[in-house]
């Protein structure tokens, strides 16, 4: 039994830390501190150590996130999440304002004007009041249950304010919104996949998705991804008349409801907003691409209906990509972690869709000769829902114009540089070039690999400079008086990052993993490499076939870690890492191979399951140990039946052999059943 003061101050803890939460996520009003704040989450996280029988799903302390899981599931939605159709400019707009007016007999409606947030939607359905599925679009049908990740943006109330306005919503709902990752996240993510060596994201939609989408609830924490909600359905439909008052619902629930919304009465007044918040958008610190208009009565949206793409009574108004000209002053070289020289585009400062830029990626020499650019040369720049400036292309030669060409010496160490055989980029090889090194250590440190809070840029170059630290390892054995040595570090701060740095140690082996800085493998990976090689020793001595085992492993990737793993350098190392005291043993979830009930059993599928494709379902039961055949006779030990099952079934049932549906498959791999 839990004693009831515990009991009551844990209540108290967690009302105030979720009103906190709400003040500081969706609000972006915070009144107490952020140590305030932490305090008070320590004391909760250390009431629920005491008595874990107080700790709930929807308790502030699990946006933590749980266990990193083994895989993806899949779930169906409540209903279709369709997409929107576009209008590019006035003419076309005005067009699907036409059709609505005459598909609604010249009644008179209204329009609710929203930004179009460049993300990705998200269905989050609530269970009495609290968060249970979050399950991503998908196909539109159905999409990947991510809940666990889901849990971790502080925007999504984990328990919704209830009772809902005026009682009119029931405890279980469904909310469908746009999730995002601000400017300012990704750009930090982008600059540590460059160190990485890993291929950038595009555009925060697509990173977004990436954050959302991987195994561990911690990397999904660690990308500071926001929601904004604009549908409220019960049983998958809409909750309230208008959609005016579902915006206004989600607010009061506590949801993040976007302030740029509005009523507009007819099509001048949707020009006027579109044309406003277009002149918002850079200062807004998400990306959007455009104003979704939609008819706001409800009875109004049902009587235009959908096509089988997308309603009939909401259009996505895209705003055009920001395009402007300026002069190619100079092409220069950046080194990365992995050697790759990038030639980078300097720039006159330009000012594109409100942004001045002044610098742009080139990528490689190939797409330097895509563009057939030189130095000296007017060019076309561009920023649409991707948030790095591309040269689109060469608008004027420079003269004089001065061509590219590769250095054959590292700009920053003058070591030799190569083009491998099949590659696009020149890498500077030696081993120790400062620039790699630099970018390594900041690697190592960030947030998502083993997050040593205050090992930025300045103290890295320090550190290089004083020759304090030669590789990551050298971290391990830093001093408090080493550090206080350095400029700008207080005794505090050296005490810190020790202590930071001794924490680090901590971090579980698939971090330890992408620590290490192996082509290819980034996070997503490295957890993959961890289920299958749960210690540091067998991946070291795993052969390339044995690698290509691993989930979403090829012959590349293969190659790449066998590669790194061979050569001696990286070998001392990691043993210099492994006498430092870092994780190089991994606990995965339990293996289910040979699950009792299932190992030697055969099953015959049929039919149509409701959440898993008969691909999944084979490979599931395979993994225990099972088999899985075509055909029903007295050998089969069970039949899994979805929909429309034929023939199959009625066998099974003449030859007595049990049948499953969905739900007893899962049990019975899940171990629960007798
Ligand atoms: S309404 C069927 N409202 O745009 C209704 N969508 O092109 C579709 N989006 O998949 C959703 N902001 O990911 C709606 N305020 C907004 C939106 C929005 C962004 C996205 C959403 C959708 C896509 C459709």
């Amino acid at each position: 039994m839990v004693p009831q003061a515990a009991q009551e101050e844990a209540t108290r803890l967690r009302e105030e830390l979720r009103e906190h939460e709400y003040r500081y996520y969706v609000l972006d009003q915070p009144t107490i501190s952020d140590a305030q704040y932490d305090g008070m989450m320590r004391q909760l996280q250390a009431l629920e150590d005491a008595h874990p029988a107080l700790r709930t799903a929807d308790s502030p302390t699990q946006r933590v996130g749980g266990q990193p899981r083994s895989g993806m599931q899949t779930a169906p939605h409540s209903s279709a999440m369709l997409s929107l159709d576009n209008a590019l400019n006035e003419a076309e707009l005005r067009s699907f304002h036409s059709r609505v007016n005459e598909l609604l007999g010249a009644a008179p409606f209204q329009y609710v004007a929203e930004l179009k947030l460049d993300g990705l939607s998200l269905a989050l359905r609530y269970r009495d009041g609290k968060l249970d599925v979050a399950i991503t679009r998908g196909n539109g049908q159905q999409g990947e249950v991510v809940t666990e990740n889901a849990r971790t943006i502080g925007s999504i109330p984990l328990r919704a304010h209830l009772p809902s306005p005026g009682g009119a919503l029931p405890p279980d709902f469904e909310v469908r919104g746009e999730v995002v990752m601000p400017r300012p996240a990704f750009e930090r993510l982008n600059e540590q996949r460059d160190a990485e060596g890993l291929p950038l994201f595009a555009n925060p939609r697509n990173a977004a998705a990436g954050a959302l989408r991987v195994l561990d609830p911690a990397i999904t924490a660690s990308r500071r991804l926001d929601f904004y909600a604009y549908f409220l359905l019960v049983d998958g439909a809409p909750a309230f008349d208008s959609q005016w008052q579902c915006l206004e619902a989600l607010a009061t629930l506590g949801f993040k409801v976007n302030p740029q919304r509005r009523r507009c009465a007819g099509l001048p007044e949707l020009l006027s907003a579109i044309q406003e918040w277009e002149a918002l958008r850079p200062t807004l610190p998400y990306e959007i691409d455009g104003v979704v208009a939609k008819v706001d009565s409800r009875a109004q949206q049902d009587a235009l209906g959908w096509t089988a793409k997308a309603p009939r009574w909401a259009i996505a108004f895209k705003y055009a990509a920001s395009q402007a000209e300026t002069l190619l002053e100079r092409i220069t070289v950046q080194v990365g972690r992995t050697g790759a020289l990038t030639p980078v585009a300097n720039l006159k400062p330009v000012v594109v869709g409100g942004v001045t830029v002044s610098r742009a990626t080139l990528h490689n020499m190939d797409e330097i000769e895509r563009l057939g650019i030189a130095a000296g040369d007017t060019v076309l720049v561009e920023r649409s829902g991707d948030v790095i400036p591309k040269v689109v292309r060469v608008l004027a030669l420079g003269d004089p114009r001065e061509v590219f060409t590769m250095p054959t010496a590292c700009p920053v160490c003058q070591g030799h540089v190569v083009r491998e055989p099949g590659e696009v980029a020149y890498r500077c090889v030696n081993a120790s070039c400062p620039a790699k090194l630099r970018e390594s250590l900041l690697h190592f440190a960030s947030r998502s690999v083993m997050d040593i809070d205050g090992l930025g840029e300045a103290i890295v170059d320090q550190l290089l400079h004083t020759a304090l630290v030669r590789d990551v390892s050298d971290l391990y054995s830093l001093r408090v008086d080493q550090l206080e040595a350095l400029e700008r570090m207080g005794a505090k701060s050296a005490q810190n990052l020790v202590a930071q740095i001794e924490k680090s140690k901590q971090q579980p082996m698939p971090r330890v993993i992408s620590s290490l800085g192996i082509r290819f493998v980034g996070e997503r990976t490295a957890q993959f490499l961890a289920a299958a090689f749960p210690s540091m020793d067998a991946l070291m001595a795993a052969s390339e076939e044995d690698l290509q085992r691993a989930e979403e492993i090829g012959p590349k990737v293969a190659r790449s870690i066998r590669d790194y793993l061979d050569d001696p350098h990286n070998r001392a190392l990691v043993d210099r890492l492994r006498a430092a005291g870092l994780q190089f043993t991994f606990d995965a979830p339990p293996p289910k191979a040979m699950l009792e009930g299932v190992a030697g059993k055969t099953f015959v599928l049929t039919g149509t399951l409701p959440t898993m494709t008969r691909d999944d379902a084979k490979a599931r039961i395979e993994e225990a140990g099972g088999k899985v055949t075509g055909s029903v006779s007295k050998k089969t030990d069970y039949v899994v039946a979805g929909d429309e099952a034929g023939s199959k079934l009625d066998k099974a049932r003449t030859l007595g052999v049990p049948v499953l549906d969905e739900a007893g498959l899962l049990a019975l791999l899940e171990g629960d059943a007798t």
